[in-house]
């Protein structure tokens, strides 16, 4: 089996660090080998020793003092010139002898997704490894209702549509919200946010309705893991996705 590589994205703050973290160790107290990239030039402090750091090839805060720009200026300066170093990023992850390769992406979502650094990644990872996959990472501490779930399961494949990289969604921080009603099985999920949004009867319920009904008919798999990052909880489940996706690698049906 070549490597696994899986990335993860979300929204600012969702805990894909605190993610990468947690598999990473899982997965070495497995035996396996694991090579964590962090891709986030802004990043202040990081919950692992990365691998291969982004910041040591640009510096967000370096970017905004040459350039005079603020924080927002200075990431997307950033970001052109990771691009522009993407090669020598990607021939140090070709290199490296690992089973798993983690690669974390930047806090602003949109700053990555948005630009080329997002689908230029993806294609030369899928150069790498055929078995390149995206973690979707969701915030279950930020689900105020059925619509807020539906929209970021919504959101899942949009990413996986921008990236061309098979996108599975994950629920995190599931310890601050021990009663969310959310099961994790989307089949049953979904069943229950189509009720609620029949029940508030706008057009927009509506249309969510009918993308769910159509996410669900191409979705092979219904299981959405929830973990806690921080507590550790929840690793078997993300990994068990990673495996299901690898299994159908090449499965185009
Ligand atoms: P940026 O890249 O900076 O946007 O953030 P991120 O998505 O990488 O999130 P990060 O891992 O930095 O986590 C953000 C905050 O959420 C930190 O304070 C984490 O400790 C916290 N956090 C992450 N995962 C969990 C979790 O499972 N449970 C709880 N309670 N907190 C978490």
């Amino acid at each position: 089996m070549g490597k696994v590589i899986v990335v993860f994205v979300g929204p600012a703050g969702s805990g894909k660090s605190t993610l990468v973290a947690a598999y990473a160790k899982w997965l070495r107290e497995g035996d396996a080998s694991v090579y964590t990239v962090n891709l986030d030039p802004a990043a202040e402090t990081l919950p692992y020793e990365p691998s291969l750091d982004v910041r040591s090839i640009v510096d967000a805060r370096e970017v905004a003092r040459k350039y005079g720009l603020g924080p927002n200026g200075a990431l997307v300066k950033s970001m052109e010139l990771v691009t522009e170093r993407l090669e020598e990023i990607t021939s140090k992850i070709a290199a490296a002898e690992a089973d798993y390769v983690l690669v974390d992406t930047p806090g602003q979502m949109e700053v990555f997704l948005f630009r080329d650094l997002s689908w230029r990644l993806a294609e030369a990872l899928r150069g790498i490894s055929p078995e390149s996959y995206a973690v979707f990472v969701l915030d279950a501490s930020v689900i105020r209702d059925p619509a807020d779930y539906a929209f970021l399961v919504t959101m899942a494949t949009a990413v996986q549509l921008r990236l061309g990289l098979e996108t599975a969604p994950v629920l995190n921080k599931i310890d601050l919200v021990p009663d969310v009603e959310i099961t994790g099985d989307l089949l049953r999920d979904f069943g229950r946010v189509s009720r609620a949004l029949r029940e508030a009867g706008s057009v927009y319920a509506e249309m969510l309705r009918e993308m769910l009904r159509v996410l669900l008919k191409y979705n092979r798999r219904v299981e959405v893991p929830r973990v806690s990052a921080l507590k550790g909880e929840g690793i078997e489940e993300l990994h068990r996705l990673v495996l299901e996706m690898s299994c159908s690698c090449g499965d185009l049906s």
